[in-house]
């Protein structure tokens, strides 16, 4: 999850999306690379042809003014800028179609001091921070905050958007390959804006279908005495106050919902890898592993962590 995002249009784009944005990249750097050869080796040559030379006592001939290479100078930078502008607005407007009223999104993110909220409108399905696609079709991504302004982007699948107070933003995303790829948020957002990572994990449709399926199931039972103890006290020691586990009378959407928590592979955004005695770390010092974040530091016995942490490490 710590692995840069940097160069990644470059390295490995997964979208159509991130296609165009790739190759306009690349046609930009061979300009500008095919502009910088030709700066060094006009300049090597400059020096070594004109340097001074034993005997050399007259000042060499000057040269004011030439209409040819002045037209050259201005001519060529000035196609290469009404080129470049050509394809930009060419590769923006293949990128992101209008979007009418009539277009219902596939997925509504909701970017949150510091997690993103994922709705499946089809299945009023909830999730948090993993946001499932299935590859191979044009998705449409609806974009909006809780709070501050957010900017998602995951480079492999394309631009960044926005994620603007009382405003609405659309982004579309057509994957062409499975498999997990990183971003983050864009737009400082406060505290813990560095650690507001995002996965996004692309599937063919049978395996996305499957997964939203068992996503739309209520939360399983807990298994055992302590989990059971641990369910009980989520509902009672404020857990419940704030985040939803469908199925049980937790049902408050301020923080995360945990319906399914164990079946996500990291806990706080990218922050710690999901298992039991992380998520009890979590529980015990919310605000010295993720300073800032508004999930509070309960004061709660050990047993008790341990019950809540081990019944959230069954919700898979
Ligand atoms: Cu959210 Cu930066």
């Amino acid at each position: 999850m710590q692995k840069t995002i940097l160069l990644q249009y470059f390295s490995n784009p997964a979208s159509q999306q991130a296609e165009k944005i790739s190759s306009l990249l690349h046609s930009f750097n061979i300009a500008a690379g095919g502009m910088l050869l030709l700066v060094i080796f006009l300049v090597t040559y400059i020096c070594i042809k004109f340097r001074h030379r034993k005997g050399d006592d007259v000042e060499p001939k000057q040269t004011t003014g030439s209409g040819k290479l002045e037209a050259l100078m201005i001519g060529v930078p000035a196609l290469l800028l009404i080129y470049f502008f050509y394809e930009t607005v060419i590769t923006v407007k293949a990128i992101s179609p209008t979007v009418n009223a009539s277009m219902k999104p596939d997925v509504i993110i909701t970017g949150h001091q510091w997690w993103w909220e994922v709705e499946y409108p089809s299945t009023k399905m909830v999730t948090a921070n993993e946001v499932h696609l299935p590859v191979g079709k044009q998705l449409l991504l609806e974009l909006r905050t809780k709070d501050v302004i957010h900017d998602w982007w995951v480079p492999e699948l394309g631009n960044k958007m926005d994620m603007i107070p009382n405003r609405t933003n659309f982004l579309w995303v057509n994957i062409n390959k499975p498999g997990d790829y990183i971003g983050a948020c864009s737009e400082f957002c406060g505290a813990q804006h560095a650690w507001m990572r995002i996965k996004v994990v692309a599937q063919s449709t049978a395996d996305y279908n499957n997964w939203l399926m068992a996503n739309t199931k209520k939360a399983a039972e807990p298994m055992d005495k302590e989990a059971i103890a641990g369910k009980e006290l989520f509902q009672n020691k404020s857990c419940a106050g704030c985040h939803r586990i469908e199925g049980t009378s937790a049902i408050a959407v301020v923080g995360p919902d945990l319906t399914h928590l164990a079946g996500r592979q990291y806990l706080l955004t990218g922050l710690l890898a999901n298992n039991e005695s992380n998520l009890n770390d979590w529980i015990n010092h919310p605000q010295q592993i993720k300073p800032g974040a508004h999930m509070p530091d309960f004061m709660l016995e050990k047993d008790s962590l341990r019950a809540i942490a081990h019944y959230l490490s069954q919700l898979k």
